[in-house]
């Protein structure tokens, strides 16, 4: 009888252990921003209370394709306004943080539909981030900064065919 009742209790304990384990913070591995320092979040926070879509309506027809693909892939742990906001602008600065993001458990990215993601982002960071782009170009070193405007014509080249 003692010895049944332990069991019982012990395998209770298991479940109310795993219930407790779902519901804390730290089990919902997808959006967990712990990874990053105290600064980062912060700075992250910030993006993330910014405007939460972009205006594309004036972008080629290819570009609003990319975009759709990017609102759908880049929603699912975060807001859009996070990429949005970002001060990244570089197209290396976009296809690392890409990689970063399709790394992350659960991102379900596909090569294909990061390659449209990485056209929008680089796309739109020549319109909207112009003068952000303009001053990672002028202080780059010359090799970097012609890889970055070669990459750069490519997207806007592929963008108008
Ligand atoms: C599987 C979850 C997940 C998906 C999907 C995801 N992200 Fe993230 N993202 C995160 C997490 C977690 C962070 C917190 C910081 C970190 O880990 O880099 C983050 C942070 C960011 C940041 C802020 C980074 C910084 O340091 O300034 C940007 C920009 C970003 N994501 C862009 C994207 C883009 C673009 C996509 C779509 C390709 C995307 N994310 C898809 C989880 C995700």
């Amino acid at each position: 009888m003692v010895s049944f009742g332990m069991k019982l209790n012990r395998r209770m304990g298991w479940v109310a252990l795993v219930l407790v384990a779902a519901t804390l913070p730290g089990a919902r591995v997808i959006r967990a921003d712990d990874d990053v320092d105290a600064a980062t979040k912060a700075k992250i926070a910030g993006y993330d209370k910014g405007p939460a879509s972009v205006d594309v309506s004036a972008y080629p027809a290819t570009i609003q394709k990319d975009y759709a693909v990017f609102r759908q892939r880049c929603t699912l742990c975060h807001t859009l306004a996070r990429p949005i906001n970002s001060d990244f602008v570089m197209p290396d600065e976009w296809s690392r943080y890409i990689k970063r993001m399709m790394h992350k458990p659960g991102s379900m990215i596909s090569n294909a539909n990061a390659k449209k993601i990485y056209t929008f982002l680089v796309y739109d960071a020549t319109i909207r981030k112009k003068a952000a782009l303009d001053g990672k170009l002028a202080s780059a070193a010359p090799a970097d900064k012609a890889d970055a405007e070669a990459k750069i014509q490519k997207v806007i080249q592929e963008s108008a065919q």
